[in-house]
């Protein structure tokens, strides 16, 4: 009999491990300053211990849900990253392929290396990534493309004021490669992030010269105003920022760190998911972010309160792996992963596994 193939999320990080360049890995995989918050991230998610309820009568369990109205298979969507022709050739389109194939909406990025319009195309459902650039006018065209390509929702990223300091991409003197752009920003133009800059990422560098560092809750309140689409603002941790957002007429919120990405030290997004959900969850819809990589792992989500997930770096390990039939596999994975522990919990459907207790299991690593 042949090897099994891939069988878990971590089975194909390991592939993708030892397909890709060991800098580009480390962009993929690393975190900011000492990685606390990365490796926290982890530890959280496996603090989190679920009681399964029994004689429920389940049978099997139904993954199917609705994400800011949008139907999806599982509560899922792919989580922004920029520049996913590092890992593939077809970069975002064959990630939006393996979105639409899975069923699940498939959010592209500002910083994506395959225009918007290419990437629509696809016939994904499409949420669009707003990073607020210093030229207001570049905002408005953005929203204005996501609007015209169809987009069903724009995820305003508001955790990257500047680049959290990777040290990794700093050592590895990381930059993008010539044939990998920003494709949505004016005419392909990436300007820095190619450039070798001395004792600081090019990626970094890229970012101080084009994102507004000073965006506040007036420009959020433009932009309410500016589209009718569903706004949705990653990267909250404190229950008082979800509470002005709810305010200013924001549909759903992201609880996310970046993946450990951004300020290190910032709380593990599952620990922050709690209160976050106590006070808005009536009010916008609540996702979760960072370090989700088993099936186990949403159910834990949504046992605390949220409403679906976004997955970040296994996507692009199956993107490495083996483009969108990897970045597919990921997906396929999940959605098997959370059926099982969906029907091993005694949850029916989406809605029930929301009434799943869970407990502190402090001997977790
Ligand atoms: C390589 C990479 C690129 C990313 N690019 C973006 C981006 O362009 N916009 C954004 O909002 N978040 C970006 N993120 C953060 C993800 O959307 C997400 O918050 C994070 O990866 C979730 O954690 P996980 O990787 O542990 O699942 C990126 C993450 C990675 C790993």
């Amino acid at each position: 009999m042949g090897e099994p193939g891939p069988l878990c999320l971590a089975d194909v990080a390991h592939l993708a491990e030892a397909a890709l360049a060991a800098d580009l890995w480390d962009f993929v995989s690393g975190g900011s300053g000492a990685e606390t918050t990365l490796a926290a991230n982890r530890a959280a998610l496996d603090a989190v211990a679920l009681l399964p309820r029994v004689l429920a009568g389940v049978g099997e369990a139904a993954t199917g849900c609705r994400l800011l109205g949008t139907d999806a298979a599982l509560p899922l969507a792919v989580a922004p990253m920029a520049y996913q022709r590092l890992l593939h050739p077809d970069g975002e389109l064959a990630g939006a392929e393996a979105a639409r194939l899975a069923g699940v909406p498939y959010v592209a990025s500002t910083l994506s290396s395959v225009r918007l319009e290419e990437v629509a195309k696809v016939g994904a459902d499409l949420w669009f990534q707003l990073y607020w650039l210093r030229d207001k006018s570049l905002v408005d065209s953005l929203v204005a493309r996501a609007e015209q390509v169809g987009c069903q929702a724009l995820v305003v990223t508001v955790d990257v004021p500047i680049m959290g300091r990777r040290l990794r991409d700093v050592r590895n003197g990381f930059r993008l490669p010539a044939d990998v752009i920003a494709a949505n920003l004016a005419e392909g133009t990436t300007g820095r992030a190619h450039d070798d800059v001395a004792g600081e990422s090019a990626l970094a560098a890229h970012t101080a010269a084009v994102f507004a560092p000073a965006l506040d809750w007036a420009d959020l309140e433009w932009l309410r105003a500016r589209t009718t689409l569903p706004l949705v603002l990653k990267g909250i941790l404190d229950p008082r920022d979800a509470v002005r957002a709810a305010a200013s007429g924001v549909d759903a919120v992201v609880v996310s760190n970046h993946g450990g990405r951004q300020l290190d030290g910032a709380a593990p997004s599952v620990d922050a998911l709690p209160a976050v959900v106590d006070a808005v969850g009536e009010h916008c819809a609540v996702l979760l972010d960072s370090g989700i990589r088993s099936g186990t792992d949403i159910l834990r989500a949504l046992a605390l309160g949220a409403r679906g997930v976004l997955v970040g770096r296994p996507f692009l390990h199956g993107l490495a792996y083996d483009g969108a039939r990897g970045a597919g596999l990921v997906l396929s994975l999940l959605r098997s992963e959370l059926r099982d522990a969906m029907t091993l919990a005694g949850c029916a459907d989406v809605a029930a596994a929301a009434t799943v207790s869970t407990v502190r299991n402090v001997r977790a690593r």
